[in-house]
Formats: C-alpha cells, sequence, structure tokens
C-alpha cells in the first residue's frame, strides 16, 4: 500500500525543486471545527490535502506508480541475503584419538565430546556391548579379548565403517577412540573415502600404563572411568557399583601392550601430516588442555 505522507513527501518534493511556484494552500475544516489555510509545506500530516483535485487524477495516478515501484526496489535492497552466501557451512570434524592400553583416550573423549559435540565412538565398548548381548561379532569377538588380543580386522572394520555412515555422525562429527589400531584398519578408513582432521596420540610409557590398567574400575551406570589411586569417586554408593574390566590385570596388560608396539608405527605413518603427539603422563586436567590446543592446531576449532 502506498503511504500519503510518502505520495505528499515526493510531490512537496517534486514542487518545491520548482524555485519559482510557490507552495501551494488550501482551506479546511480542523478537528476543532474551525477553518484553517496552511500551505503545503506547513501541513505536516496532510490532513487538509485533496491531492485528486490539486494534482488531477491521471497525475496523482502516475505519481503512485513511480512511488510503488521505488518501494519495490527499495525491499528488495534490504532483504537479507540467504544464509549460504553469507556464513559457509561449519563443516563436522572428524577426530582420532590413539594410544596404548589405559593412555587415557577414554579419560579424554568425555572433554572432546562435551566440548566438540561430536559422536564418540569406542571400538572397546562397541565389542563389550556386542559381547554382552552375545550377538554374532560379540560371540566372535570375545576370545581376543579374553586373552587381550586384537578382534580380527575383518570383524571391526564392517561395524566401524557402517557406524560412520549414519546420519549423528556425518551431521554433528565423530571421535574415533580406539581404531584404526592396524595398518589394514587405517586402510579401510582411506579406501572408503573417510579422512580425519587430526589424529592426537597420547603418549605414555609402559611401566605407568601397567599401573593404570590395575586400578582401573568403571561406574557400569554411567560408563565414568575411575582409577582407585588417582581419581576415585567420592560417594560410597558410586564405589560399590563399580566394576573392573576383565582384560585389567597384569598377565593380560602385557599381551596388549605386544599388539599395540607391533602396529603403532605402521598405523602412525599413515596420520602423519595431521597427527600430534601429545603427553599423556600429565594429570587428565593437563592433557586436556594439550588436546584443546591440539585440536584447535590442526582442525582450526
Ligand atoms: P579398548 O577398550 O579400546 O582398550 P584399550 O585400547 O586397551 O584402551 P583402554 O580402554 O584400556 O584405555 P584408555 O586409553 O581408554 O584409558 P582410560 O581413559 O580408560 O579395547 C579393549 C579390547 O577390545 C582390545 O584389547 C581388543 O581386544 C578389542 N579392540 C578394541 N578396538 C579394537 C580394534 N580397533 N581392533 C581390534 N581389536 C579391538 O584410562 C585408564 C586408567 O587410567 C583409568 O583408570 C583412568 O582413570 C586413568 N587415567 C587416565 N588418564 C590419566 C592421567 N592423565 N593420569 C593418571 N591416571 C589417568
Amino acid at each position: 500500500m502506498v503511504k500519503i505522507s510518502s505520495l505528499v513527501s515526493l510531490l512537496v518534493t517534486v514542487v518545491s525543486c520548482h524555485a519559482f511556484l510557490p507552495f501551494p494552500s488550501r482551506t479546511f475544516t480542523n478537528n476543532r471545527g474551525s477553518r484553517q489555510t496552511v500551505s503545503m509545506a506547513e501541513d505536516t500530516n496532510f490532513e487538509g490535502i485533496d491531492l485528486a483535485r490539486l494534482l488531477g487524477s491521471k497525475r496523482l495516478s502516475n505519481i503512485k506508480r513511480k512511488l510503488r515501484r521505488q518501494q519495490a526496489l527499495e525491499a528488495v535492497a534490504s532483504e537479507p541475503e540467504p544464509a549460504a552466501q553469507t556464513a559457509s557451512k561449519k563443516e563436522p570434524l572428524g577426530i582420532i584419538i590413539a594410544g596404548a592400553p589405559a593412555s587415557g583416550k577414554g579419560t579424554q573423549c568425555e572433554m572432546i565430546v562435551n566440548n566438540y559435540d561430536v559422536v564418540h565412538l569406542s571400538t572397546g565398548d562397541m565389542l563389550r556391548a556386542a559381547v554382552a548381548a552375545k550377538t554374532e561379532v560379540g560371540l566372535a569377538a570375545k576370545e581376543y579379548m579374553d586373552s587381550g588380543k586384537l578382534v580380527p580386522d575383518d570383524v571391526i572394520i564392517g561395524i566401524v565403517k557402517d557406524r560412520l555412515a549414519e546420519s549423528d555422525c556425518k551431521e554433528n562429527g565423530w571421535l574415533l577412540d580406539g581404531f584404526p589400531r592396524t595398518p589394514a584398519q587405517a586402510d579401510a578408513l582411506a579406501s572408503a573415502g573417510i579422512s580425519a582432521d587430526c589424529f592426537l596420540f597420547l603418549n605414555v610409557p609402559d611401566e605407568v600404563l601397567v599401573e593404570r590398567v590395575v586400578g582401573r574400575r568403571t561406574d557400569p551406570e554411567t560408563g565414568k572411568i575411575y582409577h582407585m589411586t588417582f581419581s576415585p569417586p567420592d560417594d560410597e554408593e558410586v564405589i560399590a557399583r563399580l566394576v573392573q574390566r576383565s582384560d585389567d590385570t597384569e598377565e593380560k596388560v602385557k599381551v596388549r601392550l605386544e599388539q599395540f608396539h607391533a602396529n603403532v608405527a605402521a598405523v602412525k605413518g599413515s596420520y602423519e601430516s595431521i597427527g600430534i603427539d601429545i603427553d599423556g603422563t600429565k594429570k587428565p586436567a593437563d592433557v586436556a588442555e594439550a588436546v584443546s590446543a591440539a585440536i584447535k592446531e590442526k582442525c582450526g576449532v
């Protein structure tokens, strides 16, 4: 709708630009019932102006058309640009965290998930769930896990690829914890076109790892990881329900460490350009700070 005030402003501009013409005036009855004469320049509310009579209906229609065109052009110019042109879409993150058994991967994953909102995929947790549910995968994995050995590549690769193809991973990004652990697993990711933004490697010497493994306990209700010496829970109720993993013994951790050392160089070699080593011997909060700095450096977030 054409506003009368805009219309008259245009008209005043047109008329006043014509330097030799005085502003037209008009006499009308005001709100108080008295007769009043005003010039167009004084009548800021334009109450007393009969534009059709003053200009003639043809000229008035022409002016209205011109105003409508001008308003349409102004509306287009003030429309916000489509979001896609103003802000580029944030790419979901792909993070791999690696390190020896009990190097602190699971502990750091808690912080990474809180800060970056990525989907946490722990192959150890996935396999333990499959064992507990006695699925085909679980039955195939059980004997390997119980002895501290890696489960065969063909058992684990398909599970991880399928999980990464799910919509939550595609939309929110992912955090792979404990995968890839062999060169074949790293190659499988690459062949599937799955590439990470950073490869975080927690460095902890073997003698420290053994102590961490035997003291580790997990809360089955929350999944939270504790250590009976370094980070025991305060709550008696939580302490009472803690469980120890069947592979967290001194004997089994030796086998797990052997498997780790046999593969680590080749796996790290696959991610040289995005890899970063982190000292995992410090306190968990200090390691978390170094992890955040590494993600910033490698992923730019
Ligand atoms: P998985 O569950 O992945 O075990 P893992 O790699 O041996 O790693 P962990 O879970 O033992 O340790 P973590 O590094 O997460 O340390 P955490 O934070 O808990 O795998 C289990 C098995 O599944 C394998 O042996 C294999 O059979 C199979 N498997 C899994 N993935 C596979 C794959 N890709 N291919 C083939 N087989 C596969 O910390 C440990 C303890 O230390 C805790 O008590 C914690 O409180 C404490 N701690 C953590 N950080 C610190 C710190 N900075 N200072 C002091 N204490 C700390």
